[in-house]
């Protein structure tokens, strides 16, 4: 019964997230490794790695949908540009990496074997604004539905990028004390403004569930 009710609400989840026909999702490394690349560890110590130049790369792009990862230093552990072998739901989703020029050659050497493109967000930080512009650019990508976790979610707030909220409430208590909450500071972080986000519509899910609409608005 337990399971039942949970796995009906990640079904919930996968549906509204087809529903809003988005181009492209956005995860942070913690969030892609524990759903999607499991940990999964690369064998990147090979000798004589030339260097690679800090430049975008573009491997595809005419595919119908893209997930892109929020990696800085290059730490997911992709084995070919899709997200097709690690989950069930988002077969068609290639892979865009998000990284800084902190990244090693071995791993942008790795991603171009495999096919996967990669774009900078900056030398140490990532700046979210030249990050979407990019992905606009390079990617005709208007339209990002960002999906976690928290410290990812707190960085594009913070440099307001989010524009509608959709929040799932599902009646479950798990009294989990490690949980992230939904918009983290993290120390990247260097001023943190408050966002006023206002009541679109409520959808009513089986179960006891809703589903929550706020858009956001800035003075
Ligand atoms: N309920 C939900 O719908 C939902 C959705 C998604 C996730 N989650 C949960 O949330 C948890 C993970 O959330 P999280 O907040 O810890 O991790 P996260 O946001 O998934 O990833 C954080 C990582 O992304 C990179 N990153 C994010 N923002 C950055 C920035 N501004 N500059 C540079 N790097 C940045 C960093 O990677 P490096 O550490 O490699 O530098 C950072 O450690 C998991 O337990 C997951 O299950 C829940």
């Amino acid at each position: 019964m337990k399971e039942e009710r949970a796995a009906y609400f990640t079904d919930e989840y996968e549906k509204i997230h087809g529903r809003y026909g988005c181009k492209a999702w956005m995860c942070g490394r913690v969030t892609m490794e524990e759903h999607f690349t499991f940990g999964h560890q690369l064998d990147l110590n090979h000798d004589n790695i030339p260097t690679i130049p800090r430049t975008d790369y573009v491997a595809n792009q005419d595919v119908k949908s893209y997930v892109i990862a929020v990696d800085p230093t290059g730490k997911l552990g992709w084995t070919e540009n899709s997200i097709a072998p690690w989950n069930e739901d988002r077969l068609e989703d290639h892979i865009i990496e998000v990284l800084t020029e902190q990244v090693s050659d071995a791993y942008l050497a790795h991603l171009k074997k495999i096919g996967i493109s990669y774009i900078f967000g900056g030398k140490e930080r990532l700046n979210f604004t030249v990050v979407v512009e990019k992905l606009k650019k390079l990617f005709s990508i208007d339209e990002l539905m960002l999906e976690g976790g928290g410290f990812i979610n707190g960085s594009l707030l913070n440099e307001g990028l989010i524009d509608e909220l959709s929040l799932i409430l599902v009646p479950i208590a798990d009294g989990a004390s490690n949980s992230v909450t939904l918009f983290e500071t993290s120390s990247y972080l260097t001023k943190q403004h408050p966002v006023n986000f206002f009541l679109k519509e409520v959808e009513k899910l089986d179960d006891g569930g809703l589903w929550l609409k706020y858009v956001a608005k800035r003075d």
